[in-house]
């Protein structure tokens, strides 16, 4: 019997999508619950303090492969790898966070799937869409190592962009409604990045952004889906069942150093919200429309 011991950082959309398609694939590979391999699941609800309480209870459980969905979580449980391999599923920058120094050659006893965003990609979107774009807000939680990456990414993109970045930084989930409603007020669209926090208050965001008519590009198909305008992405169902794939291979005995972080950043899809691209009276280019990669939602 095997013992998997699985962290999420919070629900939302599309960590449930990674955790459900992991699921899938663990019993195509054969894993079946309570017969040949016992899960533990916990859910640290978006607070670093549980995290960090889950992390404990996890050193006595001796399991044989500790898997972290999120950033915030895999950082909480690095410090278990001493004595059991660790999984990471959607780590944006697993090097940043302190994970890992090598990608190729892990060399901390933490492997996983990483959903590296392509902000560039995102951005020359919306200054296509937007020819008058000067000032792009961005709202993030900046305790998320995650997205203190992209907006790096972001700020980068800027200087060479003649943009004006305007930040709005929370620290929990209760200060996205205020920091919108300033924030898009003050600029002439909106990047939210790939932020857990933000991506668990997408209503409060899309509609604060609906309302003062601007634009809200993100960093992942689901936040698209919840009201975000557009973003240029990766399919999570396929790293959730990478990350499967993973855990596989650590349970058959391989050395985690010979298993390879597996950056998600090709075929990218270009999704768009088409309720919300009506209420902003906006329209694609036919180039776009043509695209294969555009997946209207
Ligand atoms: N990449 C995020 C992290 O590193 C986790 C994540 C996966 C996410 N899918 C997302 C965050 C969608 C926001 C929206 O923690």
């Amino acid at each position: 019997m095997k013992k998997v011991a699985i962290i999420q950082y919070m629900e939302h959309a599309s960590l449930d999508t990674i955790k459900a398609s992991f699921d899938q694939q663990m019993e195509n590979l054969g894993y079946k619950d309570g017969e040949n391999v016992e899960y533990i699941f916990k859910n640290a609800q978006g607070d670093n303090n549980i995290a960090a309480s889950i992390t404990q209870t996890f050193q006595s459980e001796d399991a044989d492969v500790v898997v972290a969905i999120a950033t915030p979580v895999a950082q909480s449980v690095a410090s278990l790898s001493k004595t059991t391999p660790i999984v990471f599923a959607a780590v944006i920058d697993p090097i940043g966070a302190k994970l890992t120094t090598s990608l190729e050659h892990p060399d901390k006893n933490i492997t996983g799937t990483s959903d590296e965003i392509q902000v560039d990609l995102i951005l020359d979107r919306a200054l296509q869409l937007q020819l008058d774009l000067k000032t792009l807000g961005v709202i993030y939680n900046n305790g998320e190592a995650n997205s203190v990456t992209n907006i790096q990414k972001a700020k980068d993109y800027a200087k060479t962009h003649h943009l004006t970045i305007k930040e709005a930084t929370i620290t929990n989930v209760n200060e996205v409604q205020s920091a919108i409603d300033v924030l898009a007020n003050q600029c002439d669209a909106v990047f939210a990045p790939n932020d857990n926090t933000v991506a668990s208050a997408m209503n409060v965001v899309s509609h604060a952004c609906i309302e003062a008519k601007v634009p809200l590009y993100v960093g992942a198909d689901s936040m698209v889906q919840e009201g975000g305008f557009l973003s240029v992405g990766i399919n999570y169902e396929d790293l959730g069942k990478e990350t499967a794939n993973m855990v596989d291979q650590v349970l058959n005995g391989t050395p985690v150093s010979d298993i390879p972080v597996k950056v998600f950043k090709d075929d990218l899809n270009v999704y768009v919200n088409e309720d919300v691209m009506n209420e902003l009276d906006m329209t694609l280019p036919e180039t776009l429309l043509q695209d294969k990669a555009l997946k209207l939602m």
